[in-house]
Order: C-alpha cells, then structure tokens, then sequence
C-alpha cells in the first residue's frame, strides 16, 4: 500500500509499513498478548512454567509487521537511533533485520544451540547507512552463533564475580581512607585474577592494573567479545538488531519520548514481561554435557586429553569449573544500566531457583557446597594475537572500547557440538583454532604443536566429548 501526502512536486511517497497496514484477524501476529511482568512476578514460582513457554514460543516465532517488527526508521543500534534518511530494507543479511526468528540462527543441535556460518551476525555500534556500511568490515564485525545451553547458570557465575570485585575495590578504598596510605588489592574472583588496584587515602581509585574486565568490575560473559552483562541486556539488542522489535523498556516513551520509536505503527512492541519469558527461557536451557556411552577408546583418549588440556595450560584460561554460590536467578539482573530493566524500576522482581530444574540434580558441588560449573571458561577477557600468530585478529573495529585482539575466554562445554570455531567461525576444524592461539595463549599453543601427532589428537577426542545433547 502506498500513500500520498501533499500534491504538486512536493507530494511525498510514503512506503506503506506496519502502521498503515490493519492487521485483521486473522493475520500472522505473535503477540495476540503481552506477559504481564508484575503479575508474573507476584504470582511467583507457580508462573514461571508458563513463562518459560511462553518464552520459548517467542524464541521460536517468526515476529511480523503486525507484531511491529522491522523498525522502518530506525538503525539496529544498541542505543536507540535514528536512520538519517530513507526507510529500511524488510530484509538486509547484515545490518538486519537479517532472521525471522532467534531460533533461525540458535538452532544447532537443539533450539537455543548454536548455528550454521550462514547464521553469523554482523555486530556494529551504529550504521549511518546500513545497507552500505555493515559490508564493509571498518563498520561492522562478523560473528558466529553462540550457543545459549546452561547461560542462566554463565550470568550467575558473572554476577557474584562481580560483587566480588566490587567488595575487593570498596574493601582497599576504606582501608586507604583509615590509614590515610595507599593500598594495593588483588582482583581475584573464583580463583581468576583480574589484575590489580590500587587505593589512595583520598578515596581515588588507581585502575591501571585491571585486567580483562572493564574498569567499573562488572564481568560481563555475553558476546565473544565479552562486553554484554546480562541476557536481559543481550535479548533487547537482539530483538532490535535482528528483527526490527522494539523493547519499551529502551524504545519507549521514558528514554526516546516515542512509543514507537522505529515507526513501525505498533506502539510498545515488547513489553517488559515478553522479554522477561525470553530471558526466563535461555536461562533456564540445561548446560551441555559430556557425552554418554563413548566407545572404550574414544573414553582413553579422551581421558588422556583432559590431562594434555591441563599440563598444557589451556586450563588457565578454559577453566574446567567455577565455583557458583547460589542458582538463584533474579530477573532483572543487578547490573544493568539504563535501556535494560532495572531491580529498582520494579515492585518486585521475578525469582527462578535453577536448583529445582534436573540439570541441578548433575551439577557437582564441592566441599564449601558450592555448584562447580563446568564450563571451561574464566569469563576474563584475553589478547589472544600477536606478530606471528594473528589468524584471529581479523576485526578492524574495537567494540565497546575492547581492543581488537581481545576476545573473552570460550565456554568450551558444549563445543563438540558448536562448529565451526573462533569468534567469526572461521576454523572448521578444532586443530585449527587450537593453532590459531596467539597472544597470551601462545605459550599453551606452542605446547600444544610441541606434543606427538596422537598426543595431540587425544586433546581433540576430549573437546569432542564435551556435546550438547537433546533432553
Ligand atoms: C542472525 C542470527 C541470530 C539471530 C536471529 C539471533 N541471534 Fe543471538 N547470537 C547470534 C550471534 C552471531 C551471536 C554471537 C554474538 C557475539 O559474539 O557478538 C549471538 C549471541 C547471543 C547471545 C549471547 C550468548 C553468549 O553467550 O555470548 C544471546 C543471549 C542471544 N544471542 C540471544 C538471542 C535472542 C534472544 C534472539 C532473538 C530475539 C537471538 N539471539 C537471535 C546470532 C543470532
Ligand atoms: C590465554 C587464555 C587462553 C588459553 C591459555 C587457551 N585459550 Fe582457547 N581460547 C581463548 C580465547 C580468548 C578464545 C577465543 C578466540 C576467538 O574466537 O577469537 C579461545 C578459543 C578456543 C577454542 C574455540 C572455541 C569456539 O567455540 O570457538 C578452542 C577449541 C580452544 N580455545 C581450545 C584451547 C586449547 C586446547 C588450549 C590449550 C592448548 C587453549 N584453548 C588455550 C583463550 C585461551
């Protein structure tokens, strides 16, 4: 449908979008009804296997123009932007929306998993003009499809790092105050070092020291890149980016005066409670396993390349577990800033007890009886590229003021499952990533090529044993 507005030569043409288009009743829409987030919240555990389903449909549902999806003058930034000029694409494979669906892309080899190369998404702060830009690598940063298994479980583990860091800096900030004398502190958390700070007596805080963490100390354990605190936060970007739908909580009326900022002619697309049922849904996935029945020889091998993955130092940075204090999963989460629902915007907050979800029942705990998680990853960010070995320094961008050549440590639960491998997945064999290791991991590559053509194959019959499994 086309529009004219005005006459003369200053008619203007307006491409028809979802506003001018009546959905009738029987038209493909996914949200015939919005969660309700405080009803949700108040009626407590008995609501959540409804928003569970509920989010899994919309994993799963392909959004429409009825829905609101497309976002027509708008950009698929982060932070809600303006198109200059022109309206977008329906369609455009790299500044999106580029998928009908999350589970067009998280789908290998269950729903939530990981994904085919053509699922890669482009990732950019902004485009000025999409279609044009995002080609163009300067712009725009390729990625492959992350699995979402056990992610309610990875933010858990994110989270009480980072009180943890925040009670070590808030700890040497009053040291220094009452003895009125710098004070130098450790950042450990679970056994993982994110450098050092130090404290003067004047309540200044010294942050040049801090490693793989942004300087505020909030770990953040979503995207390759490690820049994304929450699967909230990650969910709104994504309905966004990919498909056009706008969260109110970003896109509405409190932080662009509009509540229908993209002009898709459907006010309030996304409602607190929708993205809830999302976030509900992914963080409740069950985390990968390792697999079960393995032939008695893949079972040596594999045995034998745990203990390579170890002696090697690929430990160091693919923990084999980290220590999680409580599965109590909150929504919303604790650290989000503005754009992304916060504990305090609301009367009360959604509780999920992970601990009452089978997957609980196979987590190992340790002696403290903490749940070890066993994701193989430090959730530190790392330089992992340097003058000879530079395979993975492909990105021409830095994202979120993380240099190019550092990307956040894998979870490699899962990644026999997951190929192909690297952040843009670009290696299709695990041999190959593994000799792609640069930087700070040079030390546990070189190893690793220094071992016997069998001794290294053991490492590989171990990360192949690590799958994710259907239910
Ligand atoms: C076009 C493919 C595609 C679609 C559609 C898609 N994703 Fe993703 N998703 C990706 C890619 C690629 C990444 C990795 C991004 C990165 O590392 O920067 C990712 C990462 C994520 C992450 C972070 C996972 C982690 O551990 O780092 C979450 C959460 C997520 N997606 C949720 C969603 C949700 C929810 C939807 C639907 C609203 C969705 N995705 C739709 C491709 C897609
Ligand atoms: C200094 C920290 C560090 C060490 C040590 C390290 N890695 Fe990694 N590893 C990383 C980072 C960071 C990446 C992500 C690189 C990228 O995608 O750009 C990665 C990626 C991987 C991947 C690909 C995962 C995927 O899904 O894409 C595998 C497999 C892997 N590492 C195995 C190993 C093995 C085996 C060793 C020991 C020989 C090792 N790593 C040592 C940090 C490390």
């Amino acid at each position: 449908m086309r529009k004219r507005i005005g006459g003369g030569a200053l008619a203007l043409v307006l491409m028809a979008t979802a506003g001018s288009v009546e959905a009738g009743s029987w038209d493909e829409r996914v949200f015939t009804h919005h969660v309700d987030f405080d009803a949700v919240a108040a009626a407590g555990s008995a609501a959540l296997p409804g928003l569970i389903a509920r989010g899994r449909e919309l994993f799963q549902a392909k959004f429409t123009t009825a829905d609101g999806a497309g976002r027509p003058k708008a950009t698929q930034a982060i932070i809600p932007t303006k198109r200059k000029f022109g309206v977008n694409p329906a369609f455009s494979r790299l500044s999106g929306p580029d998928s009908d669906s999350c589970s067009g892309c998280h789908n290998q080899p269950v729903l939530g998993g990981s994904g085919d190369t053509v699922s890669n998404a482009f990732v950019s702060e902004g485009f000025e003009s999409p279609e044009f830009d995002s080609t163009d690598p300067s712009f725009s940063s390729e990625r492959h499809t992350t699995a979402l298994m056990g992610a309610g479980l990875v933010e858990l583990l994110a989270r009480e790092m980072t009180a943890d860091l925040h009670a070590e800096r808030d700890a040497a900030v009053a040291q220094a105050r009452a003895s009125g004398k710098d004070v130098e502190a450790d950042l450990v958390t679970k056994g993982v070092r994110f450098g050092s700070l130090k404290a003067h007596a004047d309540g200044i805080v010294d942050l040049d020291a801090v490693d793989g963490v942004d300087a505020d100390l909030i770990v953040r354990p979503f995207s390759r890149k490690g820049v994304f605190t929450s699967l909230r936060q990650f969910t709104i970007n994504a309905l966004n980016a990919h498909h056009g739908m706008e969260a109110s909580e970003r896109f509405g009326v409190r932080w662009t005066g509009s509540h229908d900022f993209g002009e898709s002619g459907v006010p309030d697309a996304v409602r607190p409670g929708d993205v809830s049922a999302l976030v509900a849904f992914q963080a409740t996935l069950p985390p990968p396993t390792v697999k079960q029945n393995l032939p008695e020889d893949w079972r040596i091998a594999a045995a034998e390349g745990e203990k390579h993955f170890d002696e090697l130092g690929c430990a160091s940075c693919h923990r084999a577990t980290l220590p999680l204090k409580s599965l109590i999963f909150t929504d919303p989460a604790p650290y989000d800033t503005a754009g992304t629902l916060r504990a305090g915007e609301v009367r009360k907050g959604i509780v999920i007890d992970l601990s009452k979800f089978p997957f609980a029942a196979q987590l190992k705990r340790n002696a403290k009886g903490e749940w070890l998680i066993p994701l193989y990853s430090d959730l530190k960010r790392h330089f992992v590229v340097d003058a000879e070995v530079a395979d993975l320094g492909n990105e021409l961008q830095a994202q979120r003021f993380v240099e190019r050549d550092v990307f956040l440590t894998p979870r490699l639960w899962g990644v026999g499952s997951t190929a192909p491998y690297g952040h843009r997945g670009d290696f299709r064999m695990l041999n190959e990533i593994i000799a792609a290791h640069g930087g700070d991991a040079r030390f546990a590559r070189d190893a690793y090529l220094g071992l016997t053509k069998d001794e290294r194959d053991t490492v590989i019959a171990f990360l192949r044993s690590l799958v994710i499994e259907a239910p």
